[in-house]
């Protein structure tokens, strides 16, 4: 067994800050107002804080125990629900969406009313921005058991890590994560669905939900979005 508590704390160790972090920050610090959807264990609103952030920083995820980690600033706003719950009014002016976490939406309704909520949380002209792997790019293709990790979890634990994709129907990814002891005892399964977005799709769903698009980037320095990118890296404004 390997509990959901033990498997945030592992998440943070799997997933260190990046480039992709810098990138959201940036955007941070120049925002009064942040909402963070999907924020997970809270890194980047934590490092916002502990960057002189002095605004109003909020994030929103339905994982309790990924907002169990994501408390332990009290100085930051954790609220439990999905991006399609959210009930707030024009509150911020920057919306973020990271690490991959917009594509766990993946049925168009969960999607449309997930930006509708997110639309609606921005004021006039704030920005929406997040990331979504390029389907073009396959990243997929590389989810299999042969690229399995080994790691020492945070309580000194040795774990090792693999993902398998049970299916690709349409732009939907159906994937596993599997934890296991060192001997290949399997401690916990995680299955996920993830959808693939092109950019065009995506274009349509942000008009419709009432996003007009800022800037496109195919890389986290700003690289131009062409078809070999890995990410399609979205930066969107509430129209009025
Ligand atoms: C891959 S993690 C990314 C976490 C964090 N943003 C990061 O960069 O480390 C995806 C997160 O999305 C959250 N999530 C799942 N379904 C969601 C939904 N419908 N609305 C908002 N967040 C959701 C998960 O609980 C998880 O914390």
């Amino acid at each position: 067994m390997y509990s959901d508590e033990q498997a945030a704390a592992l998440y943070d160790l799997l997933n260190p800050w990046g480039p992709s972090d810098d990138f959201y920050l940036g955007l941070a610090m120049d925002a009064n107002a942040v909402l963070d959807v999907g924020c997970g264990t809270g890194a980047l609103l934590h490092r916002a804080r502990r960057a002189g952030h002095a605004g109003r920083l909020c994030g929103v995820d339905p994982d309790r125990a990924m907002l169990g980690l994501a408390r332990r600033r009290a100085d930051i706003e954790w609220v439990v629900g999905t991006a399609a719950s959210m009930a707030f009014d024009r509150e911020f002016d920057l919306a973020t969406m990271t690490g991959h976490a917009f594509q766990v939406l993946v049925g168009d309704d969960e999607l449309r009313a997930s930006l509708t909520a997110i639309r609606r949380a921005l004021a006039d002209g704030g920005r929406f921005a997040f990331e979504t792997r390029n389907p073009l790019a396959r990243a997929w293709a590389s989810w299999n058991p042969e690229n399995a990790v080994d790691v020492v979890d945070p309580s000194g634990r040795p774990v090792g890590i693999s993902y398998e994709v049970q299916a690709v129907v349409g732009d939907v990814v159906t994937l596993t994560e599997t934890t296991s002891d060192p001997d290949g005892a399997v401690l916990r399964v995680d299955r996920a669905r993830l959808r693939f977005l092109d950019a065009d799709t995506l274009a349509g769903f942000l008009a419709d939900a009432g996003f007009e698009i800022e800037a496109r980037y195919g890389g986290w320095l700003r690289e131009p979005l062409v078809p070999a990118s890995p990410e399609i890296i979205t930066v969107a404004r509430a129209r009025p």
